[in-house]
């Protein structure tokens, strides 16, 4: 294995997309960002360098931070903000780690244009368990704003309303042809007839699910999140943001432009959403230049099924380490809800549902991070920053709901906090999460960071542990999963990665709103099971 070294500098760049010209915060200038690229157990070292006013971190999104939380990335949980000016060195071995993955910033809303791929090659010698394709290439989905996204997120928050809906969709920062001024801003690319791609597909939106597929073409999903599956062809592939699949592609078809399309996935059907694609170009060697390109037919925004459809399709290809046996069992509430309006928010308008806040909640608990790092307070045994009593169970059974109901409660149906739940090194954790909420129940693509977890069941309704049925051989190995919209989904995960770990919604309102929680894993006992001391540029906030 080598050592892999990455100079990122936070830095504005002018752009010009559908008819504007504005300022927007990337990576070297680049949009989508620089990629990195390793092979499985190099070690990363990325200096980052904070040219812009606005306060920066990366999180790596997938790196499971063997014994290396501190570089994990997200801010107030593992570290301080980068502030203006200043550098900070992220440093970590990927572990066992090859594929496709993703990273991003982690504070504020400043993922929205600073992300880019992570590819991760098998060690030199080691082949895929698939044929070797012809060529590959790195499809990002996102999202485009023309408003500034921090005042953006701002003006969200304070007005306590619902989410914003971005003003395009994108390809590898292309919105396509379906958008204003943006006929020549479309990515393509150029196929050989005959031969197979291999797709690297990622979701880097801010807060949407996405629907991909290729117009008269079939993908067979080989990975997910960076863990190979077992073969599955599909006509179309769900991403919720943060998620990754590889898929290969054969092109064989007439010879032709085919399009690539993205589309949202709104499983809550009381949510904004812009029902526009995001197109860009499959074509052919020997396709005639501007050949009208055959449409891609994607399901319709609230498709539950085409969802639960690709999900049935994963199968993990490597799982002999799914923990059979379970050493703690905690149930999860995931929701939407509304916090009534008090002089508690007064900053805030109270424009939300019932004249109350938007918010969102794990077991009814609205997470607020805290203004230090919560894992340099935990490693220094700081008081007054969090406390320990996050519930294993939801605080009151209250409305598990399938489908949203018509209005909400009045009630405040969640309590702001900054709770952890802590478990002992090694422990063997289900988590069962419940998807609920008083405003509306849809799919929340919830990530666990520094770890990846069996999706060991899933289903539709309230979870129910007599009838329920677990899938202990095969179950896909991932680090976000799709709760389903009024379901649940049960994963597995063993406990022994020390740190202070993020859980929660990768829908960006939710994560503002409160979706969220911290695991707290302890040291073990040897060396290889202790986290280190911070490294000596740790941030100060
Ligand atoms: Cu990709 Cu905490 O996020």
């Amino acid at each position: 294995s080598s050592t892999r070294f990455y100079d990122f500098k936070v830095q504005t760049k002018t752009v010009t997309k559908l008819c504007n010209t504005k300022d927007i915060v990337t990576i070297n200038g680049m949009f989508p960002g620089p990629v990195v690229y390793a092979q499985e157990d190099d070690r990363v070292i990325v200096r980052l360098t904070n040219l812009t006013p606005y306060n920066a971190t990366i999180h790596w999104h997938g790196v499971r931070q063997r014994l290396s939380c501190w570089f994990d990335g997200p801010s107030y949980i593992t570290q301080c903000p980068i502030q203006a000016g200043q550098t900070f060195t992220y440093e970590f071995t990927l572990v066992q780690q090859k594929g496709t993955l993703l990273w991003h910033a982690h504070v504020s809303w400043l993922r929205a244009t600073v992300y880019g791929a992570i590819v991760v090659y098998p060690k030199t010698g080691v082949p895929y368990p698939f044929p070797y394709p012809y060529e590959e290439h790195i499809i990002i989905l996102g999202e485009y704003w023309l408003r500034d996204v921090l005042q953006l997120e701002q003006a969200v928050l304070a007005s306590g309303g619902g989410p914003p809906i971005a003003d395009a969709y994108t390809i590898n920062g292309h919105p396509g042809p379906n958008y204003n001024c943006s006929g020549n801003d479309v990515y393509k690319i150029d196929v050989v007839p005959g031969k197979t791609y291999l797709l690297r597909l990622i979701n880097a939106g801010l807060n949407n699910e996405n629907f991909f597929g290729i117009a008269n073409h079939k993908l067979t999903i080989v990975e997910a999140d960076a863990e190979y599956t077992k073969p599955f062809t599909t006509d179309r592939v769900m991403l919720g943001p943060g998620q990754t699949l590889n898929v290969l592609v054969t092109a064989n078809q007439p010879i032709g432009r085919y399009s690539m399309a993205m589309g949202p996935y709104m499983s809550a059907q009381n949510v904004p959403f812009q029902n526009i694609t995001a197109v860009a170009y499959f074509q052919y060697l020997g396709a005639t230049p501007n050949s009208l390109s055959l449409p891609a037919v994607l399901p319709s925004f609230n498709n539950n099924l085409a969802v639960k459809t690709v999900m049935d399709g994963l199968k993990g290809l490597n799982t002999s380490s799914v923990p059979k046996e379970i050493d703690k069992n905690l149930f999860v509430t995931i929701g939407v809800n509304v916090q009534k309006c008090n002089r508690k928010n007064p900053q805030k308008n109270c424009q939300g549902v019932n004249g109350g806040v938007m918010a969102a909640s794990m077991n009814n608990i609205s997470f607020i991070r805290p203004n230090i790092s919560l894992l340099e307070a935990y490693y220094r045994d700081k008081n007054g920053y969090f406390t320990e009593d996050f519930p294993g169970t939801p605080l009151k059974f209250y409305d598990f709901v399938n489908g949203a109901p018509n209005n909400a409660p009045n009630n405040t149906n969640s309590k702001n906090g900054t709770r952890v739940f802590v478990l002992e090194y090694g422990t063997r954790v289900q988590l069962i999460l419940q998807d609920t909420g008083t405003v509306a129940t849809e799919n929340h693509p919830i990530h666990l960071h520094g770890y990846s977890f069996y999706v060991v069941g899933y289903g539709t309704g309230n979870y129910n542990p007599d009838k329920a049925t677990f899938n202990l051989v095969d179950p896909p190995y991932m680090n976000t999963i799709g709760v389903p919209v009024g379901g649940w989904a049960a994963i597995r995960f063993t406990a022994d990665n020390p740190g202070a770990w993020f859980m929660h919604c990768h829908l960006e309102i939710h994560l503002s709103w409160g979706l969220s929680m911290v695991f707290i894993v302890k040291n073990g006992q040897g060396p290889l099971e202790t986290l280190p001391h911070p490294p000596a540029d740790y941030p100060r906030c």
